[in-house]
């Protein structure tokens, strides 16, 4: 078995990696930062490949997938994401279209591409990292929360159309609350709750992933907000997010993020 899985140099998307591998599936691994991934490669040893690619760019998604198009996938693990910190007039727009790029674009192209080919053989399984995000209104953060909310909705919507079909193809969509990654460094801000490890958000999406689960929501935090935020009008909800996103910044009282 063999899975490609994107984001694959940190966090989240190296821990999946690490487990896939302990379980015995052969990889394919992609990021930009093309000294990990060698050393990812030497670590893991026979049956894994590495594809250095900037996911913000179209072309380089497409080179990804045709990288992969002949080598009988049977996993695509869409994890690469990052946020942006700011109010949203003063978050650097290019940035931002990076951002969408990466986190939606990207996924959607690479979901899309492989969903064709697995529904071809009638197997295969498609892990989409959402987050906690994807069920609320993020002021502060807010198109990193809207990019979720589409990861999670475009996922949810798949698994409902592969369900009508009883295809065996399935779509698993994670969606942790804060993990202690790399990922408030470079969105610049720091943690305002406990965060789980990436090694458990990695094990929690595979189990649920080998269930055929279409929901992973690990911790209990963020179960109750993914529940939880049904009950709560939209600007009540709205006013604590911005609460909990303000208390992130960082101890000087600016986000680093839209520092100049
Ligand atoms: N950490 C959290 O609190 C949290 C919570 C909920 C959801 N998530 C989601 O989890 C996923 C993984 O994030 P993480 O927390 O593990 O953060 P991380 O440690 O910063 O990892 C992000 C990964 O994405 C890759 N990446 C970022 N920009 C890229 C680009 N332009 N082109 C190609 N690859 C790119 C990075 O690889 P390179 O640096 O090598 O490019 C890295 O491997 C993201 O989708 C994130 O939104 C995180």
């Amino acid at each position: 078995m063999k899975a490609l899985v994107t984001g694959a140099t940190s966090g989240i998307g190296k821990c999946i990696a690490e487990s896939l591998h302990r379980r015995g599936w052969e990889l394919v691994l992609t990021g930009r930062n093309e000294k990990v991934l060698k050393e990812l490669q030497k670590k893991f040893g026979e049956g894994t490949e590495i594809i250095k690619a900037e996911l913000s760019e179209r072309n380089e998604v497409f080179k990804v997938y045709e990288f992969c198009k002949d080598k009988n996938i049977d996993m695509l693990v869409n994890n690469a994401g990052y946020g942006i910190f700011g109010k949203f007039d003063e978050t650097d727009l290019n940035d931002e279209l990076d951002m969408i790029d990466v986190n939606i674009t990207a996924l959607h192209i690479l979901t899309k591409l492989f969903l064709r080919d697995f529904k071809k053989q009638n197997s295969g399984f498609i892990l989409n990292v959402a987050s906690v995000a994807g069920f609320m209104t993020g002021p502060l953060l807010s198109s990193y929360y809207a990019s979720k909310n589409y990861v999670l909705r475009l996922s949810l919507a798949i698994a409902e159309e592969l369900r009508r079909e009883r295809s065996n193809v399935t779509i698993t969509v994670l969606c942790p609350g804060p993990v202690n990654t790399n990922f408030n460094n470079r969105a610049g801000v720091n943690f305002s709750a406990k965060p789980i490890s990436p090694e458990y958000a990695a094990e929690y999406a595979l189990k649920k992933l080998f269930q055929g689960k279409c929901l992973a929501v690990p911790s209990l935090t963020a179960k109750a907000c993914a529940f939880g935020q049904r009950f709560v009008p939209h600007r009540l909800l709205s006013a604590i997010t911005y609460n909990v996103q303000y208390a992130k910044k960082t101890a000087d009282g600016k986000s680093r993020a839209v520092e100049k």
